[in-house]
């Protein structure tokens, strides 16, 4: 098993990429923490995790407030004795509107939730990992880090700033055996990508590509993007660190299935 006896915690575990996430990381042999503002989500995934007969804990919190994630991460450590693994699946996209529209407390909670969140759990396991000289942390970016969305600018900027980060905590902790990387995990299908179809046209100009994307089949399901992330938390080059990893991309769709030996489960253009 890719992960047997390794403490993973998933920020997001919840529901979507970082609920599929949990359960692979499961079957693989990991312990896995979940964590999402939401409790009765957290549990639920917990309960799911148990049901596979593996062990999980649920510790909700709020990326946003620096205290509770630094709590998070002691729990973790006290509970677990080590931590081997950080996924950050957690990521908002509202406000979607214009920027003349944005009401301005809650673009700022975007960049709480989507950067800042970024750099506290980050900040708060880099310790432990760097002092264990292992560690691998995987931030689940998006393909907006790159495109102009209209609608999106809260979401865009902090992703594009998300990817910057994950290339200077690369070079910063180069020398003490952690890896970080960013992964773009295309359009999934999602509470997320419900939310973005239910968006207004004043609000959000691409709405009906969006839902055409829906319409025409083309979401991928959350367990898609989990087994790149768990190819990034178990097999990756650690001297890739920094990069990011578009599951988009044929050439690390071809990487991420031949290293865990399985077609991954579909890609665009794929037959
Ligand atoms: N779906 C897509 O097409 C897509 C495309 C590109 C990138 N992504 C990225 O993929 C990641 C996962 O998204 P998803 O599609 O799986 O969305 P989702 O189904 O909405 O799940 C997001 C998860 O993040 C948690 N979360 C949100 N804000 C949080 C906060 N402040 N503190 C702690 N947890 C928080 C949510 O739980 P609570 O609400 O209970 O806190 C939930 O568990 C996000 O970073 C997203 O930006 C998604």
């Amino acid at each position: 098993m890719l992960l047997e006896g390794q403490i993973v915690l998933i920020a997001g575990g919840g529901r979507g990429v970082g609920r599929a996430t949990a359960l692979l990381c499961a079957e693989e042999g990991a312990q896995v923490v979940i964590v999402a503002r939401t409790q009765e989500q957290v549990q639920e995934t917990v309960q799911a995790v148990k049901g596979l007969g593996h062990q999980a804990a649920g510790l909700p919190c709020d990326v946003a407030d620096y205290a509770a994630v630094a709590r998070l991460v002691d729990k973790t450590l006290e509970r677990f004795g080590r931590l081997d693994v950080l996924v950050n699946c957690a990521g908002i996209i509202q406000p979607v509107t214009p920027v003349w529209r944005a009401d301005p407390a809650q673009w700022a909670y975007n960049l709480a939730v989507n950067l800042t969140g970024a750099f506290h759990l980050t900040r708060a396991v880099l310790p432990p990992m760097m002092a264990a000289r292992r560690g691998r942390i995987i931030h689940v970016s998006s393909g907006a880090a790159r495109s102009v969305v209209e609608g999106w600018s809260a979401y865009c900027a902090a992703k594009a700033g998300l990817d910057h980060f994950v290339r200077v905590v690369a070079a910063e902790v180069a020398d003490y055996g952690v890896a970080v990387y960013s992964v773009y995990p295309g359009i999934v299908d999602t509470t997320m990508q419900a939310e973005i179809r239910s968006a207004s046209e004043a609000d959000f100009p691409p709405l009906a590509r969006f839902q055409k994307y829906h319409a025409d089949g083309w979401l991928r399901p959350p367990e898609e993007p989990a087994q790149l992330i768990l190819y990034l938390a178990a097999l990756a080059d650690p001297a890739r660190s920094g990069e990011v990893f578009y599951l988009d991309d044929l050439p690390v769709r071809q990487e991420v299935s031949q290293a865990l030996g399985r077609p991954l489960i579909r890609g665009r253009g794929e037959t």
